[in-house]
Order: structure tokens, then C-alpha cells, then sequence
């Protein structure tokens, strides 16, 4: 659904974006992570048609987001991380008013919106005032916006900052609903446990360079090597002895009676290991692997950074 290839976008001497490719497939929940300055509104609102890439090319769809503007527009729905000032309006007035501006018909518009309001449960908010509304009310409305046009794909500037505990389950669930309804979505955050759980595929972007992208539960691997926690209630070092003879095991780290395991996987199954372990007296209580959380994929993404000078 995006496709991005070579962008990069310099503003005045500096050089925000330095050349990134980008793809998200059809029908993803796409994870766009990196610490503030990045450079991922900068690439969103390219996406959206707000800015103007300096050289590289951006397809939505198929679409070139310079050549046919207007196409990737009736595409995609857009929360930009700002709210904007719409003093005076009420709720029914703001979506009425975008509602006309996405030039929707007519005889499909009342009933169009009046679904959006139900989905994103701004009915009771219809005769306040946009202003007064609560943070969290704010971007369920932002929400509804960007949804009128009933996008293909959904592109989500930091939804979730700011919003409280509950209002980010909220907007985790009605993220699930849009995606099994087949819409791409593209969701950017600097706080990566806000988005563990939602995402399907995650990109991670510094200093305007891509770092990481991928399946989340992959990122931790380096190549074959996946790390396994062992827990056990024998005698640990005869344990850390053994596992250190094994030719998979390349890293042992923990204490405690909970082992953390670095195994290359190529060069010996788990299973044997598993048996070895318990052939060897070791009493096993658990044996897991790690499923990689965002937190470490951002932090090893970010932390091997030092080609990227800052200009
Ligand atoms: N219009 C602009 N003019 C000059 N610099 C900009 C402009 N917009 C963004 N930048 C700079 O680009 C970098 C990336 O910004 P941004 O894309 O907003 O990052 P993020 O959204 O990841 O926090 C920042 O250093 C910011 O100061
Ligand atoms: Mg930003």
C-alpha cells in the first residue's frame, strides 16, 4: 500500500530525510517508531500529500503522491499530530463541515457520518464545542475525520500521546476493527509500548535514516540466533556448565536459577537441547524464547546509529 523509495527532504541546509524505503503491505497495522526529531511526521505528511519530497519517490496505492496528488488524497485518511483551532464549532458542525469538504454526496453523507459517530462514539459529543472537548474526546473526533473519506489507508501522526490508559485501549480496539475491515493502517508513536499488541509490521526510523522493519516478534534476532530463557531448580553452575559445552549456545548471561540462553538454531535444534539439559540432571522448570518487545528492537535499532552524524 506504501511504497517508498529513496526520500529524501531537506529543509533550508538540513537534511531531515536521508534517503529511506519504506514498504507496508495491504491490510497491515504498521508500526512507524522513533525518538522525537526522526523525522516520522516529516515522512507522513509527504505521505499525505502535505509536503513535498526533495528527491525519491512516494506511491500510495500505486499512486505517485507529486503526480497524482489528488487520487492518493481520496485514498487516505489523515490524524495529523496537531489539533487544529476550530473555535466556535460544535462537534456535528466540524464533521458536517469536513464532510462536505471531502466532497461526499449528499444523499450518502448523513448516513455516512452518523456511522463514523458511532464507531468512534462521538454521539453523545454532538453539541459541545470542538474546544471544550477532553483530549482524549479530541482525537476520537480527529478520528472520525480522517475516516469520513473512508480510506484505503489510515495514516496516524502520535495518536496515542497524551491520551489516558483507557482512552488507549479504546483506540487500540477501534484500530483492530478498521484493519479486519481491510484498511492499512500507519501509526507513528516515540513510546513504543503503546503500540506493542496493535502492530503487525514495524519500522524503525533515526535521524532520518530506517533502522529496523519488520515483523515485531523477528526484530530481535540476528540472523539464526534467538534468545531463550531457561529456568531451573538445580544446581546452576553444573547447568551453565553444560550449556556452555553445547555448540548452539553462544551467549549466557542471568542468574537467579533463570538462565538467559543466545542460541544459533542452525547449528543444533532446541529440542536437543531441551533433552540434553534434562539427560544431564539439570532440572528444567520453564523453557521459552524470548519473543522480542518493542522496547529492545527500538533500543538495538537506535543504538548502532553513530554513521548517522547530525547536520
Ligand atoms: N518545516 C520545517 N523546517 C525546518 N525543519 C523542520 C521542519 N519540519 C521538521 N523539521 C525538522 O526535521 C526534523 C524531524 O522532524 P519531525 O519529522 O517532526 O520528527 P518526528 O515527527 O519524528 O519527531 C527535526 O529536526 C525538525 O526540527
Ligand atoms: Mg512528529
Amino acid at each position: 500500500m506504501i511504497e517508498v523509495r529513496q526520500l529524501v527532504k531537506r529543509f533550508g541546509g538540513s537534511t531531515v530525510l536521508r534517503g529511506i524505503d519504506l514498504d507496508v503491505p495491504e491490510g497491515a497495522i504498521c508500526g512507524f517508531i522513533g525518538p522525537n526529531g526522526a523525522g516520522k511526521t516529516t515522512t507522513m505528511r509527504i505521505l499525505a500529500t502535505l509536503d513535498l519530497p526533495t528527491s525519491g519517490s512516494v506511491r500510495i496505492g500505486g499512486l505517485d503522491v507529486v503526480r497524482n496528488a489528488a487520487g492518493v488524497r481520496r485514498r487516505l485518511g489523515y490524524m495529523p499530530d496537531y489539533y487544529g483551532s476550530y473555535a466556535h464549532l460544535t462537534v456535528d458542525e466540524y464533521l458536517d463541515f469536513f464532510a462536505r469538504a471531502h466532497k461526499i454526496d449528499p444523499s450518502v453523507r448523513s448516513r455516512r457520518v452518523r456511522h463514523i459517530v458511532d464507531f468512534t462514539e462521538v454521539g453523545p459529543l454532538l453539541d459541545r464545542a470542538v474546544e471544550a472537548l477532553s483530549k482524549g474526546e479530541k482525537q476520537r473526533l480527529s478520528l472520525a475525520r480522517a475516516l469520513l473519506g473512508e480510506p484505503q489507508l489510515l495514516i496516524l501522526d502520535e495518536p496515542a500521546a497524551g491520551l489516558d490508559p483507557r482512552a488507549r485501549v479504546e483506540l487500540r480496539e477501534l484500530l483492530k476493527v478498521l484493519a479486519e475491515r481491510g484498511t492499512t493502517i500507519f501509526i507513528s508513536s516515540h513510546i513504543l509500548s503503546e503500540l506493542a499488541g496493535v502492530v503487525s509490521w514495524v519500522i524503525v526510523i533515526d535521524r532520518g535514516r530506517i533502522r529496523y522493519a519488520g515483523p515485531p516478534e523477528m526484530a530481535g534476532r540476528k540472523g539464526n540466533t534467538a534468545t531463550c530463557i531457561v529456568a531451573i531448580s538445580s544446581d546452576e553452575q553444573h547447568a551453565r556448565k553444560f550449556l556452555l559445552s553445547q555448540p548452539c549456545v553462544v551467549g549466557l548471561t542471568g542468574e537467579g536459577g533463570r538462565l538467559v540462553v543466545e542460541l544459533d538454531e542452525a547449528s543444533q535444534p532446541l529440542e536437543d537441547l531441551v533433552a540434553g539439559l534434562v539427560s544431564a540432571g539439570v532440572r528444567v522448570r520453564e523453557f521459552y524464547q524470548r519473543a522480542a518487545d518493542l522496547e529492545e528492537v527500538f533500543m538495538s535499532a537506535t543504538s548502532r546509529n553513530s554513521d548517522a552524524p547530525l547536520s
